[in-house]
């Protein structure tokens, strides 16, 4: 059997990260987290291109050095295209390219969306790979779509949200209720100790199997300045049970569009991505599915759900298989679809 060697690069958002995969099998998952957006509540895209241009050299000799390999055993390299932030972007693929020149070998291109669902293909004790064809929750501060995956690289989008991102509802409303940046971990840990029905959020009426999160986010900042004014102490008095009921409203918008897309779809493999699923609330869903409606659920281990470079080197693996390489003409795409 051959020994096959790939670097994966991911630099799409405010994570600089590299992994090494050998054949399936993951030998090394280094990430840099940009501590410097925390002051601001968000990414701030000009803050993540100059910290990714000084990490990704670290990032990826670490990567290398985890893996017991030199840069020359390498067979390729992947990097992450597109979707993403710009400046962000620039940084992994042009040093991608250029490793790749190089060392003259392969570069493999790859898309992010992808490879949040292709990482269910990483080799992982305890862990199935979804049969095809099965559906893909992706779920994260930068993406929120149901996709129907009926190959590796034949896939589908069929449901996304017309505005914010899951992970980014959680933010902005963990912001109003003055919680830190992202307050997704918070809010969830909060609502297993409140009430989950103490307060009601409409739901948005949105056609098909799109989302919407915008609405939500604006009905709990009216909410909070209705309350806050007759209480000023509301926020401190009642934090758990906002967070509950906050949290029951996100779960039963993701599940009802995922209910729907089953039915539509008559598909029952399901497998959630993205920093959102470590969610207890979508993993507690996902196991009633189970009973309730005859689903089987896939939860990638919890270092390869969000952003990561494990995902963008098995990505590369299954293209270097398929020997399905770009060239050093390849340009970054902000908004490359799937
Ligand atoms: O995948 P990720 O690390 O980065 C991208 O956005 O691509 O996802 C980060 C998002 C943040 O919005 C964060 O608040 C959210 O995932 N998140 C959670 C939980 N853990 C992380 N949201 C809800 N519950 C959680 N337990
Ligand atoms: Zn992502």
């Amino acid at each position: 059997s051959q020994n096959i060697y790939i670097l994966g690069i991911e630099s799409s958002c405010d994570d600089t990260a590299a992994a090494v995969i050998h054949n399936g099998k993951i030998l090394s998952n280094i990430i840099a987290n940009q501590k410097i957006h925390e002051e601001y509540g968000g990414v701030v895209p000009e803050l993540a291109s100059r910290a990714h241009q000084q990490n990704i050299v670290p990032v990826v000799d670490q990567a290398l050095k985890k893996a017991g390999i030199t840069k020359d055993q390498l067979s390729a390299v992947a990097f992450t295209k597109g979707p993403g932030l710009m400046g962000s972007l620039l940084v992994g693929t042009s040093f991608a390219k250029s490793l790749a020149y190089g060392l003259n070998i392969p570069l493999i291109d790859v898309n992010h969306m992808q490879a949040h669902i292709l990482a269910h293909f990483i080799d992982e004790e305890g862990f199935d790979k979804p049969p095809f064809p099965f559906l893909a929750m992706t779920i994260s501060g930068g993406h929120t779509q149901i996709v129907k995956v009926n190959n590796h690289f034949d896939m589908e989008v069929i449901g996304e949200t017309i505005d914010d991102a899951v992970g980014e509802a959680y933010d902005k409303s963990g912001k109003l209720l003055g919680l830190g940046y992202p307050a997704g971990p918070e809010i969830d840990k909060r609502a297993k100790l409140g009430n989950p029905k103490a307060f009601k959020f409409s739901k948005p009426k949105v056609d098909g199997l799109n989302f919407s999160f915008s609405g939500l986010k604006t009905a709990i900042l009216y909410f909070i300045q209705r309350e806050v004014k007759n209480n000023p102490n509301f926020i401190e008095e009642n934090l758990n049970d906002i967070c509950a009921s906050i949290q029951y409203t996100i779960i039963g918008i993701l599940t009802d569009k995922l209910k729907k897309a089953s039915k539509e779809t008559g598909i029952k493999h399901i497998a959630i991505g993205g920093g959102v699923s470590a969610n207890s609330g979508i993993r507690q869903a996902l196991k009633d599915g189970e009973s309730k409606h005859g689903w089987t659920t896939y939860v990638p281990k919890f270092e390869f759900t969000t952003d990561n470079a494990a995902m963008i080197a098995i990505v590369g693996y299954l293209k270097y298989l398929d020997k399905d390489f770009t060239t050093q003409n390849v340009m970054a795409n902000a908004r490359l679809k799937i």
